[in-house]
Parts: C-alpha cells; sequence; structure tokens
C-alpha cells in the first residue's frame, strides 16, 4: 500500500448519533417531552409503534458505549444535547439534572482521550415550545438562542466543538410539508417559515456560544443533497435546479453569503411572500463558521417529467418537493440499495465536498454523517457479519480520501451511527450502527465493520480484507 492511501496526520476519526435516538429514559430526572415523544405516540407515524423507548438506553449505559469508542479506536464522539432534558419546558428553568448528565458524558469522554462534538438541535424540540407554534413561531429561534446560552456556559470549558443544527432541511420540510416527521404537519408556508427560524436560531446559537468567551469552534451539520437531472433535456436541469434550490441553497446561501437565493423566492412567489423575514436576520444568520459538517448518504436524480420513464423508477409525482410542478419527479437508476432504500453512489461524496469547499471560502469541512443500514443479526457465532456495510464505508472513505488528495480541506469523517438506535419514521427497524444493539437485553456487539472501521481509525489507512 502506498502512502497515497493513507489518511493525513490529524484525520478525526469518529462517529455520532443523536439524543433521541439513543438515550431512552425519556422521563428520567426531569426531562419534559419533546415533539419526537408526542409524534411518535400517534398512530400511524412511526413503523411498528416504536417510540424513545427503550432505544439504547445510553442514559444509563453510557460508559459502557464510551468503553466501546475506545475499543474503536475513536478519536472523538458527536452526539446532540436534548433540550428537554435542559429545558424541560423549553424556556425558563433550568432542569440541573439534565445538564449533569451531559457533565458526566463529557467529563467521561475526555478521560477516556476522546473529543466531545456537541450538536445543539437534533430534532428533539420541546413539546411546550411546539405549542406555542414550535419552528414556526419566531420566539422559538431565541428560546434555542437562550438554550444553547445554557449548555454553552456549562460545558464550553470542556467541549470545543460545537454543531447548532442537524439538517435544518428535515426539520423543516420533512416535518412540516412532508409531514413524515415530528410534528407532522402538511403545509409550504409553514416549513418556509420553520426553515427561517431554524436558520436565525443558527445564527443567534452562534453569536450565543461564542459569547460565552470560552475557546469554541462552531459549525452545522448539513445534508446538503446531491441532486443530479435524469437526463439532459432542458426540463430535466430546469428541475434540478429547482429541487437544488429548496434543498440546498435555501440554506446555504443565507448561511454562507447572507442572502436568499432569487430564483428560489421567485419561484415560490405563489406560495409565499417571504414577510417572515425581517429586517437585519439575514446579517444574523450569516456569522463566520469555523467548519461546516456534511452529512451524507445518497445522491438523487430528478426529471421534468415522468414521459417514457419506467414507472418503477419515478416517485414523487404530484410533488416530489416543495414547490416543484406536479410533474416533476425523481428517477431511480437502479444502483444497489441499502435497506432504506438509498442507492449507493460514493461519487456524491466527491461532488458535495468539491461543491462546499468552494461555497465555503476555504474553511474546514468535516463529514458528520455517513453510513448505511443493512438488516443485520447476530450469527451462531456470537459476531455480526456485515460485508456491505463495510464496501459501503470502505467506498465512501476512498472517494474521502480522493477529495483530500484533490486539495479540499476535509479534516474528519464521523460514521453514522455507533449504535444501531431509532431511526425516527422507521423505528428500530433500520439498523445503521457500527455496533450492533439488541433492544431486548441491550447487549452490544461490535458488528465485522466495526472492527474494520476500529483498524482504519488506528492506522489512518484502509484495512487489508
Ligand atoms: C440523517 C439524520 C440521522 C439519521 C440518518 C440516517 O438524516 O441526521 O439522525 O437518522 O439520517
Amino acid at each position: 500500500m502506498t502512502d497515497q492511501e493513507r489518511f493525513p496526520e490529524g484525520f478525526l476519526w469518529g462517529a455520532a448519533t443523536a439524543s433521541f435516538q439513543i438515550e431512552g429514559a425519556t422521563t428520567a430526572d426531569g426531562r419534559g417531552p419533546s415533539i419526537w415523544d408526542t409524534f411518535a405516540d400517534l398512530p400511524g407515524t412511526v413503523l411498528g409503534g416504536d417510540t424513545g423507548e427503550p432505544a439504547d438506553d445510553h442514559y444509563n449505559r453510557y460508559p459502557e458505549d464510551i468503553g466501546l469508542m475506545r475499543e474503536l479506536n475513536l478519536g472523538a464522539y458527536r452526539f446532540s444535547i436534548a433540550w428537554p432534558r435542559v429545558l424541560p419546558q423549553g424556556s425558563g428553568a433550568v432542569n440541573q439534572a439534565g445538564i449533569d448528565f451531559y457533565d458526566r458524558l463529557v467529563d467521561a469522554l475526555l478521560e477516556a482521550g476522546l473529543q466531545p462534538w456537541a450538536t445543539l438541535y437534533h430534532w428533539d424540540l420541546p413539546q411546550t415550545l411546539q405549542e406555542s407554534g414550535g419552528w414556526t413561531d419566531r420566539d422559538t429561534a431565541e428560546h434555542f438562542r437562550d438554550y444553547s446560552a445554557v449548555v454553552a456556559e456549562a460545558l464550553g470549558d470542556r467541549v470545543e466543538n460545537w454543531m447548532t443544527l442537524n439538517e435544518p432541511w428535515c426539520a423543516s420540510f420533512l416535518g412540516h410539508y412532508h409531514g413524515v416527521h415530528a410534528p407532522g404537519h402538511r403545509d409550504s408556508v409553514e416549513a418556509l417559515t420553520a426553515a427561517h427560524h431554524l436558520l436565525l436560531g443558527h445564527g443567534l446559537a452562534t453569536q450565543a456560544i461564542r459569547a460565552t468567551g470560552h475557546p469554541s469552534r462552531v459549525g452545522m451539520a448539513h445534508n446538503q443533497a446531491v441532486i443530479r437531472p435524469h437526463g439532459a433535456s432542458a426540463a430535466d436541469a430546469r428541475a434540478a435546479r429547482r429541487a437544488d434550490g429548496v434543498r440546498n441553497r435555501i440554506f446555504t446561501d443565507p448561511v454562507l453569503k447572507g442572502v436568499y437565493p432569487a430564483d428560489v423566492k421567485a419561484d415560490l412567489a405563489e406560495v409565499t411572500d417571504f414577510s417572515f423575514i425581517k429586517d437585519g436576520d439575514l446579517e444574523t444568520i450569516h456569522q463566520p463558521l469555523d467548519f461546516l459538517g456534511v452529512n451524507y448518504y445518497t445522491p438523487e436524480w430528478v426529471a421534468g417529467s415522468a414521459k417514457g420513464l419506467d414507472p418503477a423508477t419515478v416517485s414523487g409525482e404530484g410533488s416530489a418537493w416543495l414547490g416543484a410542478d406536479p410533474e416533476e419527479v425523481h428517477v431511480s437508476q437502479g444502483l444497489p440499495v441499502t435497506h432504506m432504500g438509498w442507492e449507493i453512489d460514493p461519487t456524491g461524496l466527491f461532488d458535495v465536498l468539491q461543491r462546499l469547499a468552494g461555497e465555503s471560502g476555504g474553511i474546514d469541512l468535516y463529514v458528520t454523517e455517513n453510513g448505511c443500514a443493512f438488516e443485520d443479526s447476530v450469527a451462531d457465532d456470537g459476531g455480526v457479519h456485515d460485508p456491505d456495510r463495510i464496501d459501503y464505508y470502505e467506498s465512501h472513505l476512498r472517494a474521502a480520501l480522493e477529495a483530500v488528495r484533490a486539495g479540499i480541506p476535509l479534516r474528519g469523517y464521523f460514521a453514522w451511527s455507533l449504535l444501531d438506535n431509532f431511526e425516527w419514521a422507521w423505528g428500530y427497524s433500520r439498523r445503521f450502527g457500527l455496533i450492533h444493539v439488541d433492544y431486548e437485553t441491550q447487549k452490544r456487539v461490535v458488528k465485522d465493520s466495526g472492527k474494520w472501521y476500529a483498524q482504519l481509525a488506528q492506522t489512518s489507512r484502509f484495512p487489508n480484507r
């Protein structure tokens, strides 16, 4: 193996999780309900009626989980903080027991030699705030700032790396337009309003973290979609531009450039007058960032119409994305898929890193999520043999290495996920972990992919297979 095959010195190896997906203990020590508790309790929202209990009971088992992170040779762990543990009502009284949990977690991580990377919002909005409109209410952005200040004050002497939001597109559009995530609404104006307030919250939280005076690096974990036109027609190119606008540029242009894209505003002029954007908001949103987190799983292909296409490959008819013309659709390419049905194409990871390196002006990039679900089970020999997952990781990490060699400032990689966990609307049916979890017994088994990743993290070279 040549040195060309090695990741650079100091490249950070991590794994990621999110509070609601792993913690369980949803009523312990004064935690208030979140919108995901409420949503999961409604019939028909989550596959199999699964809820945030028991998840991985990580709230009680975090010492064991940190032991496993050490076995995996991780240098960093990306986790999220549950807002309703810290502020059960969303604002006002701080629940010290909630802070204490993250205090213990951070101390234990540092003791084990791991860098804590904290996400402030991975979708578990306190239910009380939802009752006054959630992210469609402008005040929520200010509550998010205040909550971020509380957390950054409490942990900022030990946590240096912060991500404000995880995937604002999911929180706004999947939650308020497609209705498949909490709070489960289907309303274009709500989705656009929520998106703006999430971005405003990002800007305010960034300022609040820095105002603590603790040394900090602030970024966001963004799921930039890789949108490709299916064919060469002008209609397909137009569909790709429009989808890219509402999936990507509506978030990255305000954050990275301080503007909303003119074509998106024009495309959506009949949906909203954008009066939720107030004077000064874009300046607040456009804070200089220390790094950008990129979450990548799969690319998407779009077409201007389904005419002439194999109907089995087409989806999203009627409303493929917010503001789509009714004829515009998604088109699958017949590539191998994961258990999510997501097509596997590592070239998308290279493309997204290249594009964001260009748009973010040379700040550090981290892959803050990348990984795959497959139908794993514990074999008779006690192991979990998941060669498909190793293939997925290896091919995507080869694309990441190619990006590094091309001069893209990619500084680290977080696998999604450390543990099998509650995969939102799919409940416990989709397993993304490097570590298998038996939800009945809470027994953890490091999968073959976890052992492979441990070798990679130790040597920064691809293990022989
Ligand atoms: C991302 C989410 C993460 C996880 C993965 C599979 O969109 O950020 O919580 O569910 O997808």
